[in-house]
Order: structure tokens, then sequence, then C-alpha cells
């Protein structure tokens, strides 16, 4: 295959700003095909690629493309828009990358996952931060050291502004639609949770003060508190009433353990602690979402996807373990997964 042929379901902020941005510069891409309700973005993205075939939404790209046209699809849609934007690639053999969280509803990624599954596909999720060069140093340092100790996981800031974002029932919370990158980064490191016990507060930002038009009514933070194996425990906090994020506050990853302390700052630089030294990497330079975006190419190319650090059936377990904190922090009872 000379050139992958993709199409882009949905073409709002990730869209232009992160993946578009990235697959401008692969020789080896075409994007064939754009989605989007609104004709402003779906044309912007368009003339970005020079690409000819516009649709209004994810049903008319399915009805007119198939596997002759499209070699496979960006799906980059809010969580609550994935109807059968995976379900129809999924009919049509047809591979596909799609952003995080990848739905609300745990039923429909099961169904996903086994279509997938079925048909043998090639999938991402846009958990890209397990391609950051801190984030593998944090990850390699680790099995040097005993096991065990005390973890804290952050992802603090403001509201974003789309509008899906201002309400639990379309974004799905901050933990679950922000800090489960974090979230992700802990299973990435520390393998799969044993339990988790979250609480979540309210009253900070003013419901008025929304962005978008649309009244804001999800948590201003919360605090979860996830086992994992191996007696490490892991605080993961969430917030996003700052008003001002120039303030300093921690979004990252710092674990304790018995002779070293680790510290990765979020997407820029981690320091290694010990009694004798102390050792800071920068990230580097290479854009970890160009290396994302690269390992889905080339398994596409190749037709082996052992280059994908977040195929779909990984990635849904970030949303099982996201969607059981939000379900403590409703019924205030610790959830076994
Ligand atoms: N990986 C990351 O770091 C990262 C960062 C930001 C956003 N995201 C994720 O990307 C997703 C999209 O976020 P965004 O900020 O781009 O939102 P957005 O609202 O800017 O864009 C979503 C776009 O999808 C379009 N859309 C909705 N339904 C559609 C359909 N049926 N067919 C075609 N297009 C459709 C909307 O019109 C909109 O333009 C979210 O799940 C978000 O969590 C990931």
């Amino acid at each position: 295959m000379d050139k992958v042929r993709l199409a882009f379901i949905g073409c709002g902020g990730i869209c232009k700003g992160f993946h578009a941005r990235n697959l401008k510069d692969f020789e080896d891409v075409e994007v064939v095909a754009v989605a989007d309700p609104v004709e402003e973005r779906r044309e912007q993205i368009a003339a970005m690629f020079g690409t000819k075939r516009l649709y209004k939404n994810h049903t008319e790209l399915y009805d007119r493309e198939d596997k002759s046209t499209v070699d496979a699809v960006y799906i980059m849609v809010e969580p609550t828009a994935h109807t059968d934007t995976e379900l129809r690639a999924i009919d049509l053999g047809l591979p596909f990358m799609v952003e995080k969280p990848m739905t609300l509803d745990i039923g429909l990624a099961e169904r996903i996952v086994k279509g997938v599954a079925e048909k043998n596909l090639i999938t991402s999720c846009g958990f890209q931060d397990r391609y950051l060069d801190v984030m593998n140093l944090v990850k390699e340092e680790l099995p040097r050291h005993k096991p065990g100790g005390l973890v804290y996981g952050a992802w603090v800031g403001g509201v974003p502004g789309v509008w899906w974002w201002q309400k639990r029932s379309t974004c799905g919370g901050q933990l679950y639609e922000q800090t489960i990158h974090i979230l992700d980064g802990l299973r990435y490191l520390f393998g799969e949770a044993i339990d988790v016990y979250a609480t979540a507060s309210r009253g900070i930002v003013d419901a008025d003060t929304a962005h978008s038009g649309v009244s804001y009514d999800t948590d201003d933070h919360s605090t979860a508190v996830i086992r994992f194996p191996n007696a490490v425990t892991a605080t993961l906090v969430s917030g996003c009433y700052l008003t001002d994020a120039s303030g300093g506050a921690f979004s990252g990853i710092r674990v304790t353990l018995s002779d070293m302390t680790i510290e990765y700052r979020l997407r820029d630089r981690v320091t290694f602690t010990t009694k004798r030294e102390t050792r800071e990497v920068r990230k580097s330079p290479i854009e970890h979402g160009i290396a994302a975006d690269r390992a889905f190419i080339n398994a596409i190319k190749s037709g082996d996807g052992s280059g994908i650090k977040s195929p779909y059936s990984d990635g849904i377990k970030s949303l099982r373990l996201g969607l059981a904190a939000n379900e403590s922090m409703e019924t205030g009872k610790v959830v076994r997964l």
C-alpha cells in the first residue's frame, strides 16, 4: 500500500489541533473522506488535505465508503456520539482509531471489543501518553526497585470550553473524560486495579460561568483511592475549578518507592530522586502524539498491530476503572473490579 487512505469522523478540536496536524506531515497518508455536521469544520479539514468527499455525519460516510475506497477510520466525536460509529466500521471490516473516552456506555464498548475480535481488526485508542518517552522511563525504572508504595496521580486545571464537557451526562465527569489519561497511565505502570473508592465535591465553579452556553453541573474536584497489585495504592485527584491554571497546580504522577521517589510532570519531564542523587529528564521534542499516529498507520500498512500500545481491548479496561470510580462517587461504596 503506497498511501493509507483515511476517513475522519468528527472534525472538531482534537482533529484539527492534534491528529490532522500530526498526519499532515505523513507522506504515506491521504485523507479521502471527512464527516462532521458542522460545515465549517469539515471544510476546514478537507482544505488541509485536499479532500473531495465531504459528509454531514458518519452515517452518510459509511453509506458511501467501504474497503475499496478507505483503509482506516479516525473517530473523533464527543463521548455520547459513539452510536454506531465503531460498529459500522466493524461491519465494513475497517480498522479504526478512536479518541478516549470511547463511550459512556460500557455495554456498547463490550460489543465493540467482541466485533473487533471476530473480525481481527486493528484498533487504537487515544491514550497517546503511553508513547511518551518520559512515561516509558518510569515504566523501565520501576522493576529495578522493590515493588509497592504510595502513588499520587493528579490532573488539575480549569473547565474545558466544549459544550459537552459542562454536563456529567455528556462527558462522564472530569475523572472519566480528562484524568483518564493519568488513570490509564497508572494501569500502564502498575497493572489492573483491585478496587476503587471515590468521592466528589461541587460548589466552587459557578454554573452560570459555564462555557458554550450550557450550564455546568459536573464535579469541581474528586479523589479516588485505587488499590493495585503488589501493595501499590494510588490516590487519584481531579480538579477543574482553577481560574488561573498558571498557579503551579501539580498534574502528573508521583511514586514513592522504598529507595526512590519518581515524579512525572504531565507531558513535560520526570525526576528520579534517591538519597545520593536527583536525575531529571525532559520530554524529547518528538511529539508523542505523532508516535501514536505513526504506530497506527504502520500497523495498517503492515497488518501487524503489535506496535499499538492501546488497542480497544486494552482501552476498555480504563473505561471500566473510570466508571467504577464514578459508581463509587455515587454510592459511597468501594467498587471491586
Ligand atoms: N487524546 C487527547 O489528549 C484528547 C484531547 C482532547 C479531546 N479528546 C477527545 O476527543 C473527543 C472529541 O473531542 P473534541 O475536543 O474534538 O470535541 P469537539 O466537540 O471539538 O469535536 C467533536 C466533533 O465531532 C462532531 N460529530 C459529532 N457527531 C458526529 C457524527 N455522528 N458524525 C461526524 N461528526 C460528528 C461534532 O460536530 C464536533 O465537531 C472527545 O472524546 C475528547 O475526550 C482527546
